[in-house]
């Protein structure tokens, strides 16, 4: 059992908290918003709860769980043995979060972050330990999405790479190494195809139902694009074009511009109700 730290308690940070209690790790989860790290400890109540209903889980076994996690808003003071950052796309915050995990770590500890496309060599280069950082990326839903992307930075030492392997496979997911490099393996592909079905709706060609539905049946995807990149988040899918873009510095990677504007506007998919399809 190891001493886990999950950064962030949004979408993703809560979902990952979930999975790590679920297979029996010590789990803290740390927001600066108080409010934030509150919401994520009850949606994982909730999914707890849903399990219990469904005869998957009982009711002992779900205190066990629970009583297994914590969400605090303040930075705690003792070590952990691997803290995976999950905030915002955003490389000054991650750098700053990364500081702060470097104050807890020992020489063995894990620093992971989550990150969707940003350089993990780059948020290395914020701490005195830059061999011990990797990216350790966790798929939406993370509860149930089996892969996870292991990337090593220029520093990494191999041995950091051995354990967020253990690590992964003792979460029941499935570890794939992975060079850095923008969008890694999944994002580089599914990204810009996701943000090629906004051109295509922005164009006029489908809407949006039909688009959906012409890849789900077509192509066998269990969900449509644009119904997926409303689950990921559009401020996501935007994040990881312009990465994409930016970096390979070729305009196929370009992102659409319906895209641009929706995140302008607020519209982020499900997690603000709104994206291509409304969740009110
Ligand atoms: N959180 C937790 N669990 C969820 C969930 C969620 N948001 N959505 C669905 N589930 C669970 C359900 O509880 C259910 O579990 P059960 O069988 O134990 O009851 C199971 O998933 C199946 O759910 P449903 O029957 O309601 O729905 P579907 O069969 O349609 O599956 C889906 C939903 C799993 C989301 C499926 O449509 C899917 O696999 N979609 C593609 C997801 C995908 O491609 N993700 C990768 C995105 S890229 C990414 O995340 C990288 C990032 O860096 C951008």
């Amino acid at each position: 059992m190891a001493k886990v730290l999950v950064a962030g308690a949004g979408t993703m940070g809560t979902g990952i908290a979930r999975v790590v209690a679920q297979h029996r790790h010590d789990v803290t989860i740390m927001d600066s918003s108080a409010e934030q790290a509150s919401k994520s400890m009850a949606a994982i109540r909730e999914q707890f709860d849903k399990l219990v209903d469904q005869g998957k889980l009982g009711e002992m076994e779900k205190a066990q769980l629970v009583s297994g996690i914590r969400a605090v808003s303040h930075w705690p003071e003792e070590p952990f043995d691997i803290m995976i950052e999950a905030v915002a796309e955003n490389m000054e915050v991650k750098q700053q979060v990364f500081r702060q995990m470097e104050a807890l770590s020992t020489v063995q500890t894990v620093l992971a972050s989550n990150t969707s496309s940003l350089g993990i060599s780059q948020i290395a280069s914020s701490v005195q330990c830059p061999d011990q950082v990797i990216g350790i990326h966790f798929f939406n839903p993370p509860g149930v999405m089996n892969l996870v992307e292991i990337v090593k930075g220029i520093h990494t030492r191999s041995d950091i790479v051995e354990t967020s392997k253990q690590f992964v496979l003792s979460i029941g997911k499935k570890p794939v190494e992975v060079k850095e490099a923008p969008g890694f393996v999944v994002n580089r592909m599914l990204v810009p195809m996701l943000n090629e079905a906004i051109f295509v709706y922005m164009e006029g060609v489908a809407s949006a139902e039909d688009i959906d539905e012409a890849m789900r049946l077509g192509a066998n995807h269990p969900m449509g694009p644009l119904a997926l990149a409303d689950l990921i988040g559009l401020d996501v899918v935007l994040h990881v074009m312009e990465t994409l873009y930016r970096e390979f510095a070729d305009s196929k990677y370009r992102p659409a511009p319906l895209l641009k504007r929706m995140v302008r506007g607020g519209m982020l998919g499900r997690k603000s109700k709104m994206g291509f399809y409304s969740y009110q």
